[in-house]
Order: C-alpha cells, then sequence, then structure tokens
C-alpha cells in the first residue's frame, strides 16, 4: 500500500465530510462521521450486490482481502493473524469462551473499562470461577508502575487492558506491561477501540496477546464491524465458540464434512460475511491511511490545545493534554456549574453540539472534519449559559 498522505487542505475536507453539522461533530469516539469517497464505494457494493449477489462477492473479493492487509499492517501483524468481526465484545468473547479456564484463574483488568470488555471476564467469574480482579482508576488513568506491580503479585492467567481509556483518553505506555506479561505467562488482552487509526501499533514490540476493537470510531468504518488480531501461536489455545461453513480447512467442499480448523484466524468468522460492510471497512481502512495517521494526530492535536485554552479560560475542569505520547483523540472537560449531562443534552438542544457526558465529563473527541469554527461555536455556546 503508497497511498500518499494527503495534507488537510480546507476545501477538500469540505468535499469529504459534506454534512453541514461536521464542524460540530465531537463524537467520533462513539461514532465517526462517514467519508464521501467511502460511502460512495459501498453505494457502488450495494448497485453490484442489487444486480448479482455472487458475482459481487467473487468481485469485490480483492477488496476484502486488502482490508485485511491494510488493517493487518496497521498493526504490525499479518492478515492470518486478524479475523473480522462484529464488535470489540464478540472478539472479547471470542477470546473469553475459546480458552479453557481452570478454576481459580485470575484475570485483571481496571474498573472503568467500557462493558464490551468487562462482561465477558466477568461472566467467567459468575460461571466459571475466575477470580476477577478490577483496579481502580484515579482521576480516569492508572500507572503502568501501578499495573505492573498488580500484575506481580496476582500473577493472573490474563490482563485486559483499552489502550487508550475511553472516557479521559489517557494512552497507556504498552511495551512494559507487554513485556511483564510475557515474562509472567500472561495473556494481555488490548482492546484498542479508541485508538487503531489513530495511533500505530506494534503488537510484537508490545507483546499483545490479542488486539480487539470496533471499526466505526477511529477507523472510520461501519457500525457492526470489529477485528481481533490472536497472536499466532494461541491460534489453538482459543477453541471457536461458534463453528460454520467458513470455519474448516476445506470451506467449499459443502458436503465433505471435515470440523478440521482453518489454519488462521478466519475460523472465526465461521459463515457468509456481510460485502457491503466489509467494503465499507476497507474503503474507511484505506482513506484513514490515505490522510495518514500522523497528520490526523497533529490537525487533532493543534485543535484540543486550542480548546482546552479556551475551556480553561472558562474555569472548566480539564482531561487531556500533556505530552503527545500520553494523548489520544479524546479530551474532555466538567464545566465549573453545570452538570455534564445536563450540558450534553442543552448543547445538543440548543446548538446542534454532539459531544458525549462520559464519566462525569463531556468528551471531545476530533477528527479531520473539525476546526476551530466548531471549537468557537462550543465556548460561545458555554459562555452563553
Ligand atoms: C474502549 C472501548 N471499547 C469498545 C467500545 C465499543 O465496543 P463494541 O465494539 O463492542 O461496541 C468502545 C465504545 O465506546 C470503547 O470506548
Amino acid at each position: 500500500m503508497t497511498d500518499p498522505a494527503t495534507p488537510f487542505d480546507p476545501k477538500q475536507v469540505q468535499e469529504w465530510f459534506p454534512s453541514p453539522t461536521r464542524e460540530t461533530y465531537f463524537n467520533t469516539a462513539g461514532s465517526a462521521l462517514c467519508p464521501r469517497p467511502v460511502r460512495d464505494e459501498v453505494v457502488g457494493v450495494l448497485d453490484a450486490l442489487t444486480a448479482d449477489v455472487a458475482d459481487a462477492y467473487r468481485d469485490y473479493a480483492p477488496r476484502v482481502r486488502l482490508l485485511r492487509l491494510c488493517l493487518a499492517e496497521m498493526m504490525g501483524a499479518t492478515p492470518e493473524e486478524i479475523a473480522i468481526t462484529h464488535h470489540t465484545a464478540e472478539s472479547a468473547s471470542i477470546v473469553a469462551n475459546g480458552i479453557d479456564w481452570r478454576e481459580g484463574d485470575t484475570i485483571i483488568t481496571l474498573d472503568r473499562e467500557y462493558p464490551s470488555t468487562v462482561y465477558p471476564w466477568m461472566r467467567l467469574e459468575r460461571e466459571r470461577g475466575v477470580r476477577l480482579v478490577m483496579l481502580e482508576e484515579r482521576e480516569g488513568r492508572l500507572s503502568e508502575d501501578e499495573i505492573i506491580a498488580a500484575l506481580r503479585r496476582e500473577r493472573p492467567r490474563l490482563f485486559a487492558l483499552s489502550a487508550v481509556e475511553w472516557c479521559s483518553g489517557w494512552r497507556f505506555e504498552l511495551q512494559e506491561i507487554g513485556r511483564v506479561c510475557r515474562e509472567l505467562g500472561t495473556l494481555f488482552f488490548v482492546d484498542a477501540a479508541q485508538s487503531l487509526g489513530f495511533w500505530p501499533f506494534d503488537v510484537r514490540a508490545c507483546h499483545i496477546s490479542a488486539l480487539a476493537g470496533s471499526a466505526w470510531k477511529w477507523l472510520l468504518g461501519p457500525p457492526g464491524q470489529g477485528y481481533l488480531y490472536l497472536r499466532r501461536g494461541l491460534l489453538d489455545e482459543v477453541r471457536p465458540v461458534f463453528v460454520g461453513s467458513e470455519t474448516v480447512v476445506n470451506a467449499h467442499d459443502y458436503l465433505d464434512y471435515n470440523l478440521t480448523p482453518r489454519p488462521g484466524m478466519r475460523r472465526f468468522e465461521y459463515s457468509t460475511g456481510n460485502l457491503s460492510a466489509l467494503v465499507w471497512f476497507g474503503a474507511a481502512v484505506r482513506f484513514v491511511r490515505k490522510l495518514g495517521l500522523d497528520e490526523i494526530r497533529a490537525h487533532v492535536f493543534a485543535l484540543q490545545d486550542y480548546a482546552l485554552e479556551r475551556l480553561g479560560e472558562l474555569g472548566c475542569e480539564l482531561r487531556g493534554g500533556g505530552p503527545a505520547e500520553r494523548r489520544s483523540g479524546i479530551i474532555a472537560f466538567r464545566h465549573p456549574t453545570l452538570d455534564s449531562p445536563t450540558l450534553e443534552r442543552t448543547l445538543r438542544e440548543d446548538a446542534g453540539i454532539r459531544a458525549r457526558e462520559r464519566d462525569g465529563f463531556i468528551r471531545l473527541s476530533f477528527h479531520a472534519y473539525n476546526s476551530r469554527l466548531g471549537v468557537d461555536a462550543l465556548i460561545e455556546q458555554l459562555s452563553r449559559l
């Protein structure tokens, strides 16, 4: 893949994201706006599917292969190590339900993680006698030293962590945590939903065992599509919970039944994929790559600096900012007098501003489609309240 990065030309941004509300759409961390060129590709595949489903699957197969390749490259893996799933919850559930747990095994996670990567472990605690330890975050973060101390103390079978905290935007330093997990024989499960597409990943350098996430945030992809990377050596330790025509080695010899699983991660995709969503996902990942992750981060960080400065002038309590390596696409603020759930509603109803209340703060997540214009609109609205 050699698509050159495209500089942020405001005229192109207008063409790519024609939505009239894009300037005050601050919810990429919830679900991103779909770029026009991506939308056009989806219209193309819908037309093809309408004409002939089988032909469409054949003709678009190379684009689905390209999706696997691009995703794999973004995380430093190979396409055979990736399954396309429906969401983070499914990816985490594949891992949680596929491992042969032993009574008394310990899982560690943090106490403010997103439910999709909490409930799969919680259910193991309830039904399989696994011990779940939830480390307490303070102000949307926890130091790596504290995490590592807990890992050494508890020696868990699995440690689950989001690379970026979904409410505060705090970015964890994964490499040392991963190294300690490897030393202890702990599986390192990383939720990359708020990170892949914004920061590059290196699953090997970080000793990540499994990486999961969703398509519709920083990858600008479709709702209801996600991914799961599993380190190659773990493939046979995770038993597929669901099986179907695509799980097995001879996937298209329909009547020569043979339960032997395929050699790669596609064994977890188990049956017919949703082609229009896969093409959307592929076009979106290529679009993000074309913009360039470095360029996206530079644009977003500059906008965050501006927003944090202006929000600080209004006396708001802030989360975010600081050194680049600790930052993500998310910042958050709390108004000095207005409670955040009321403020979320007021901003939406009075000014069309899309920003969600999360953990007592208003979360702001910018992307290429945002500029100072939108931040000024937010500040003006807040000044009026
Ligand atoms: C950290 C994190 N993980 C996962 C998700 C989404 O989970 P799922 O893909 O299961 O919908 C979110 C959505 O906000 C999130 O912030």
